[in-house]
């Protein structure tokens, strides 16, 4: 089978597309022919090893996981003998950050890990971006306990996270006051936003108003700068960890002290959000927002235009075309 494989950390260019050994489901996993997947900012910090602690995870001096991929979307081709939940030619979409995977032409899962059917109607290339960027923007607005009614800002509404914030926050009944550049505007009204602030005609924390939650998707302010901007118990996240890896510190100091507060949750996801993800994508309530499309034979080209930081939602990978 084909894959887009890299065994040292580097730039786009440490990834060829090599042929690989096909794979064999085991007794509880499913063998899944991937139709599309996306590359990501995840994929991307695995990749580069930029941020030097990402090693622990990934290897110290060399990938232990060489093909990318977090989310997939494809067909189950394979079942292992004890598998109850899935049956060959289902459509499944899913997502594994801690084996990957989903650059490639097939991909084992467990059948119990985040995966299930995708909604009727949905195609494989609008799956397979369900999960990334929507489950870092679910564990962070369940770690703020955000509610019906309260005053959200999303800075960075345009990225992957932060278009999926936008579209969650609506469902969960928050106002929204999202932040993008001029461009982008209708598309995040589009998505459900009630204010948009374009970031190049005004700097958004030039504002009286104040906010129960400061989500910057996109890591581009300070807590110090949204501070002012915060209601008395308000609380502060970002994607990044901050000027000297701030956010850390601040998330560990600021509840000690009460009011305004920064966190930084580990995210999690499990089998019911990836079921509520699917049910929200047939109700109308979240589609992911697509840039590009490319084939797996053009996968650098994909991270190299990643790695602009001005994708507009997700990048998809047609491993099909
Ligand atoms: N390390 C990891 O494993 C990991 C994993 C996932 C995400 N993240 C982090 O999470 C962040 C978001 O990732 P993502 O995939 O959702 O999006 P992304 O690829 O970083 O997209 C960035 C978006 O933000 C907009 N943007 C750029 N500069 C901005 C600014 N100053 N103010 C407001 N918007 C701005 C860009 O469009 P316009 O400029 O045209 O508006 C673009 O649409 C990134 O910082 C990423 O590093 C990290």
């Amino acid at each position: 089978m084909k894959a887009a494989k890299y065994t040292r950390y580097g730039p786009p260019e440490v990834v060829s597309v090599v042929e690989t050994d096909k794979l064999q489901p085991g007794p509880n996993e499913v063998l899944i022919k991937i139709h599309a997947t996306t590359v990501n900012r995840t994929d991307c910090g695995f990749r580069s090893a930029e941020y030097f602690v990402s090693r622990f995870w990934s290897g110290l001096f060399r990938p232990h996981t060489t093909v990318l991929g977090n989310e997939f979307a494809g067909e189950i081709a394979a079942v292992g003998e004890e598998v109850t939940l899935f049956h060959i030619g289902d459509r499944v979409f899913g997502y594994d950050d801690s084996r990957f995977g989903g650059h490639a032409e097939y991909k084992v899962v467990a059948e119990n890990s985040t995966l299930s059917l995708i909604p009727d109607c949905v195609a494989y290339h609008e799956a397979a971006p369900i999960t990334e960027g929507a489950h870092y923007a679910l564990a962070n607005i369940r770690a703020a306990k955000v509610k019906a009614g309260q005053q959200v800002l999303v800075n960075g509404a345009t990225g992957a996270i932060g278009s999926a914030a936008v579209q969650l926050l609506r469902y969960f009944g928050a106002y929204v006051t999202a932040v993008c550049a001029t461009p982008h505007v209708d598309l995040v009204k589009h998505l459900g936003a009630d204010v948009v602030v374009d970031y190049l005609a005004t700097d958004f924390t030039r504002t009286n108003q104040k906010f129960d939650f400061i989500f910057d998707a996109v890591g581009k302010s300070s807590f110090r700068q949204c501070k002012p901007l915060l209601e008395k118990n308000g609380i502060y996240v970002s994607t990044e960890l901050g000027k000297n890896g701030e956010n850390v510190p601040l998330a560990i100091l600021t509840p000690i002290f009460g009011g305004r507060k920064v966190i930084f949750p580990i995210p999690g996801f499990n089998t019911e959000d990836i079921q509520l993800l699917g049910k929200l994508v047939t109700e109308g309530h979240f589609k992911p927002v697509i840039d590009r499309r490319y084939s797996l034979n053009q996968i650098v080209d994909a991270y190299r235009y990643v790695e602009t930081g001005q994708k507009i939602g997700n990048v998809v990978i047609d491993v099909v075309t």
